[in-house]
């Protein structure tokens, strides 16, 4: 079965006694089958809660407010938590942020495997899920024997793994992978990373890696999307977007990556100033306070999303007038 996610005006708020976290606002983007996209952006610009909208597992008291989250067509955030069911884990799968040590340490890894698998698959009896088990372990580069083990016996990267088995363990399509890397030392990192490739890659599983890290998702994604402060800045192809960000906060997020053709000393671009607080965020665009081209418009009225080329989407009102502007600069105007 193909697959495609369309998220539309999406609106999630936590809505406390204090005020409304607004902690998504109005954000739209697709996601086709097979490809990997990667969410970018500071923490608490609202990652983890795109995440769990699309599981529809918001913690207390986060609630979805408007927009539409579009499975196959099928409109999620209209469905039972009963129907939901069919989909969370079978469909639609998530390694959570920091959930390293999820794993019960001192239940046995295969009983942890198996009861998650049967739980979703009634007819599925103990020895077939542990067979899934053993070939999911074999799959993620780790010997299936290791099953019989407590995860007190694992590394750091060993329970990452047995994690991604656990969100690979009912066959999903579409895997959301939370930071997965965090609290990991740089080899196991990457090679965490290779195996997320080899599932997008082999498996055809369509992805969506979180991440604050840009150089991850230029190794593996072929999309970006860069979020600030609960909306959609900038989205397109790793390729373009990389090659030419439009956004301001894309243009300092990409100038702030270290670089080992830059010397030693290099000296890296921070983007000035702090992110908002969402309970009480900014007019206009949520980046104004701290952009260096803000103008009047930017305080008042908030940036929709604009084609520039093809695929790649700016919600700034100065881009399309700033690459004009360098393009006279540089003799470019005619080509355009
Ligand atoms: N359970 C909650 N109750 C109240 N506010 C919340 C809750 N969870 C998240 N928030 C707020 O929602 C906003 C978005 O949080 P979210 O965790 O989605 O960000 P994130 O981009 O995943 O950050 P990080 O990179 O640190 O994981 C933040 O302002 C955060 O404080
Ligand atoms: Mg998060």
């Amino acid at each position: 079965m193909t697959l495609s996610i369309r998220i539309e005006d999406l609106k999630v708020y936590y809505c406390m006694k204090r005020g409304n976290c607004q902690a998504i606002e109005d954000i739209s983007f697709n996601i086709e089958e097979g490809e990997a996209v990667g969410l970018v952006g500071e923490s608490g610009c609202g990652k983890s809660t795109v995440a769990f909208s699309i599981l529809r597992m918001l913690p207390y008291p986060g609630q979805i407010i408007g927009g539409h989250i579009y499975l196959d067509g099928i409109d999620l955030t209209d469905l039972t938590e009963e129907e939901m069911r069919d989909i969370r884990w079978k469909r639609v799968s998530m390694v959570f942020q920091g959930a390293m040590n999820a794993l019960n340490p001192i239940i046995r890894v295969k009983d942890q495997i198996t009861e998650a698998i049967m739980q979703h698959d009634k007819k599925i009896k103990h020895k077939e899920a542990l067979e899934v088990a053993r070939k999911l372990f074999n799959l993620v580069g780790m010997d299936p024997e290791r099953v019989n083990h407590y995860p007190f016996e694992f590394s750091g990267g060993m329970k990452q793994r047995a994690m991604i088995v656990m969100a690979l363990a009912c066959n999903p399509v579409f895997v959301i992978a939370d930071e997965p890397t965090t609290a990991l030392d740089v080899t196991v990192q990457a090679q965490i990373m290779d195996l997320l490739k080899k599932l997008v890659d082999e498996l055809g599983i369509t992805l969506m890696l979180i991440t604050h890290d840009l150089s991850v998702v230029a190794e593996i994604c072929s999309k970006v999307i860069i979020m600030y402060a609960g909306k959609i800045v900038e989205s397109g192809s790793v390729i373009d977007l990389f090659s030419n960000p439009m956004h301001p906060y894309s243009q300092g997020l990409i100038a702030s990556i270290p670089s080992i053709e830059k010397s030693s000393d290099q000296t890296l671009a921070s983007i000035p100033g702090q992110p908002p607080n969402l309970l009480d965020p900014p007019t206009g665009c949520r980046f104004h306070p701290r952009c260096k081209y803000t103008q009047e418009m930017c305080k008042n009225t908030d940036p929709p999303a604009e084609e520039l080329k093809s695929g790649h989407f700016v919600s700034c009102h100065l881009a399309a007038g700033r690459i004009k502007s360098e393009h006279y600069r540089i003799g470019l105007e005619d080509k355009n």
